[in-house]
């Protein structure tokens, strides 16, 4: 019960319940003046924490009193920004001219950005200048503040910008409304302290923060309670939790509690920085049914020298016996990888270099991506950035190199029978739902929509490259 005529709280999560009750309040006066319920609408433009922050500000949204729609022509819009590469960056900026047309003829319309691009100060001056008529923006740091946020803004006309530089809060038990009701991504930490020479993250979302092991096991806890069979334990280096809590935990031990939970089937997690994998965390993934048959191990170079100057700290020879005593220890785990192509001052050699660990640890899939210049981090000042032809033409050979290689290792497991947890309806196949296996391969088969949510057991009749044809078993 919260009191509207005494000022808000000062102690958070309580002081954003106050001010969701009046933002209630000004949703309700909204549609009673426009005899129709309000729609809101929430894009995520990248990775899944991005995804998963979406989930909370969408978990703000309905309880302020909005409901949700697809369609972007609603009447609050919200742009969850990445920037890790310049094209998620253009892409924001073009759309927001679609936006713009929308607001025209629906002047309520309330149009926010959040995200990792706010965080960038060059950004923000843009948008004040040639984007007027948005209306509230705000960072990653704050994002827990929305509900407060929103209030502001319902009761201004003016363009409402927060940007925080840094935080060490961590706020929790906020609202949330989950995209699927059968598997959840759960925040273990936030931040990244590894500076990557590339890399802006460290720069917009902040120091590592990691949160209380307690509190991460009752949030799945609680998740597991509300019908979900699948977490994917999100950070951007998950091998690093638990160092700079008061109590010290490893990533491993973490991990060893949560699939201790009743009733939680699945556990992922994403993403796993190759210098920081202890041998520890190797054996729990052996040892525990519950851990998919998945890792996500990015590369990012094949050539030491390019290595050290990316900053990952670790050589070829280090990953490459990583990756061997991986597959080891668990033979059917699927690998999988992110690759930069372009790096300033790779050379042919460093380019082969990459090529040939693709060729030696055989990725189940990779992400291949074209360097892009992010203004802030060392490698943007560096000397010899490579012409855009060399990079493309480094580009598609190493595309099809990798191509060819999936295609290949995803045959190993035609024929199988596999657990797999079935998502969600064929859109493109009438009759037929879709599923994710263990190891994170796609599976269409022929069974009712009532499966959705449901493990099941299926054979993988056909490989078709990137997917499965299957049928149900028993
Ligand atoms: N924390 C994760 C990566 C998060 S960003 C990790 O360390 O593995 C996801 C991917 O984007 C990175 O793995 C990298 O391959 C790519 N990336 C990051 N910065 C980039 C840049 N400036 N240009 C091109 N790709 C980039
Ligand atoms: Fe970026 Fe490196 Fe941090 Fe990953 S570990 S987010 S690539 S700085
Ligand atoms: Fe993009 Fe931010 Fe994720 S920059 S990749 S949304 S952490």
């Amino acid at each position: 019960m919260m009191d509207l005529s005494a000022p808000a709280p000062m102690q958070e999560p309580q002081r954003q319940y106050y001010f969701l009750k009046r933002a209630r309040e000004l949703t309700a006066g909204k549609e009673r003046e426009l005899g129709r319920p309000l729609t809101c609408c929430v894009t995520t433009f990248g990775c899944q924490m991005n995804a998963r922050d979406s989930e909370k500000l969408l978990g703000i949204l309905k309880e302020a009193g909005y409901q949700e729609t697809q369609d972007e022509n609603a009447d609050f819009v919200i742009y969850n920004t990445c920037t890790v590469r310049e094209n998620a960056n253009l892409r924001v900026y073009g759309r927001l001219g679609v936006l713009h047309g929308y607001k025209k003829k629906n002047p309520h319309m309330k149009i926010a950005l959040c995200g990792c691009m706010m965080q960038e100060p060059d950004v923000v001056e843009k948008l004040k200048k040639s984007y007027p008529f948005v209306d509230l923006i705000f960072g990653t740091h704050n994002i827990f503040k929305f509900a407060e946020l929103m209030v502001t803004m319902l009761e201004s006309d003016r363009m409402i910008i927060d940007i925080w530089k840094d935080t060490d809060q961590i706020v929790e038990d906020l609202p949330v409304e989950r995209k699927y009701s059968f598997k959840s991504g759960v925040n273990i930490m936030f931040g990244c302290n590894n500076f990557c020479s590339y890399c802006i993250v460290p720069y917009v979302r902040g120091r590592e923060r990691s949160r209380e092991p307690e509190e991460i096991l009752k949030e799945i806890r609680k998740l597991v309670d509300d019908g979900v069979k699948e977490v994917m334990l999100l950070g951007q280096n998950v091998n690093s939790y638990g160092k700079n809590l008061a109590r010290p935990v490893t990533f491993a031990e973490l991990l060893r509690e949560v699939v201790k939970i009743d009733g939680l089937e699945r556990v992922r997690f994403m993403t796993s920085h190759p210098k920081d994998l202890s041998d520890e965390l190797i054996q729990v993934m052996a040892e525990s049914e519950k851990i998919c048959r998945h890792l996500h191990l990015p590369l990012q170079s094949g050539s030491s020298r390019i290595l050290k100057i990316m900053n990952r700290k670790y050589t070829k020879e280090q990953y490459l016996d990583l990756a061997d005593r991986i597959r080891k220890a668990v033979p059917d785990i699927a690998l999988t990888t992110d690759i930069i192509v372009g790096f300033p001052g790779e050379t042919e050699e460093d380019f082969r270099e990459t090529l040939d660990v693709v060729r030696r640890v055989r990725y189940d899939s990779a992400f291949t991506f074209i360097y892009s210049k992010r203004t802030g981090t060392p490698a943007a000042v560096m000397e010899d950035q490579i012409p855009e032809d060399v990079v493309k033409d480094r580009f598609d050979r190493l595309l099809k190199e990798v191509q060819t290689i999936s295609k290949e290792m995803a045959e190993r497991f035609t024929g199988s029978c596999q657990k797999v947890l079935v998502e969600e309806k064929n859109s493109q196949m009438e009759g037929y739902v879709t599923g994710r296996l263990s190891n994170n391969h796609v599976v269409h088969f022929r069974g009712p929509e009532s499966l959705i949510g449901q493990i099941v057991e299926v054979r993988l009749d056909e490989c078709r490259g990137f997917y499965y044809m299957g049928s149900l078993t028993g």
